[in-house]
């Protein structure tokens, strides 16, 4: 990823915010236009409030958030809001945040895991053994992943998903944005003839539903809502209830 240091990289104001620089945005070529960026942002706010309840009294979790995408969505939907954390393990994104959003909002917090990942860190700590996010039992309503999954592999999406069932609350939400299939292997990394032409590391990783589904209920999770390759590239949308 570009090192937001040595680039002299242009931040666009929209509005009263900041966007953050093009070649820091993350997903399809889309996001490269700021209105539609902006727009993006406000949508996934509105598609959380109105899908999986998210109000001014919510704790939401954004993991892999980016660029703080949805950040600036809920800032300009509804303010502030109980708890917001980013976590991202990509330290030019969470120094971008920290700087252009956390300094005007500091109520939204952003956290920077070293974790390992092939594509956006291979110089981080693997998660071999599983994963302690340092957030204590029940503290999350809604845990939000936007074009994460698509870029995990399997055992990382695990460790994950059973940390996500003792972070969030007992009615807790997720939301996740995947490539998702039926009758396909249980994760394929990018694979061949399917949508774009795959290059780099990790670039699609994608899951067999069954698989998927049985995963989620052996977490103690339910997918309450499947919208097929609604999302950026071709990726489907996920909505998801913890079980008691
Ligand atoms: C395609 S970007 C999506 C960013 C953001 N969610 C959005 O929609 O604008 C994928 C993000 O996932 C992050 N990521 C990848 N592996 C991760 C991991 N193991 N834990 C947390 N974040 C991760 C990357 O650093 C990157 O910011």
């Amino acid at each position: 990823m570009t090192a937001i240091s040595k680039a002299r990289l242009v931040c666009p104001k929209y509005g009263r915010f900041y966007l953050p620089p093009k070649e820091l945005r993350p997903c399809g070529d889309e996001f490269q236009d700021d209105k539609f960026y902006f727009d993006s942002a406000r949508n996934e706010a509105i598609r959380l409030r109105e899908r999986l309840g998210l109000s001014e009294k919510s704790s939401v979790l954004d993991v892999g958030c980016g660029v703080g995408r949805l950040a600036t969505g809920i800032i300009d939907v509804f303010g502030e809001i109980h708890k917001y954390r980013g976590l991202d393990i990509c330290p030019c994104y969470i120094k971008w945040c920290r700087q252009f959003i956390a300094s005007e909002h500091p109520e939204y917090q952003f956290i920077l895991l070293d974790m390992y990942n092939e594509r956006y860190n291979k110089t981080g700590v693997r998660a071999d053994s599983g994963i302690n996010l340092s957030f204590s039992d029940g503290e999350f309503d809604i845990v939000y992943l936007y074009s994460v999954f698509s870029h995990m592999v399997k055992e990382d999406v695990e460790h994950y998903v059973k940390e996500f069932g003792r972070i969030l609350a007992p009615e807790g939400k997720v939301f996740i944005t995947a490539f998702i299939e039926e009758g396909v292997p249980e994760m394929t990394i990018n694979p061949e003839n399917y949508r774009l032409n795959w290059n780099g590391a990790l670039h699609c990783v994608r899951y067999d539903k069954s698989y998927f589904e049985r995963m989620l209920a052996s977490n103690g999770f339910i997918l309450d809502h499947f919208d097929y390759e609604k999302e950026t590239d071709g990726q489907s949308g996920l909505y998801i209830s913890k079980i008691g």
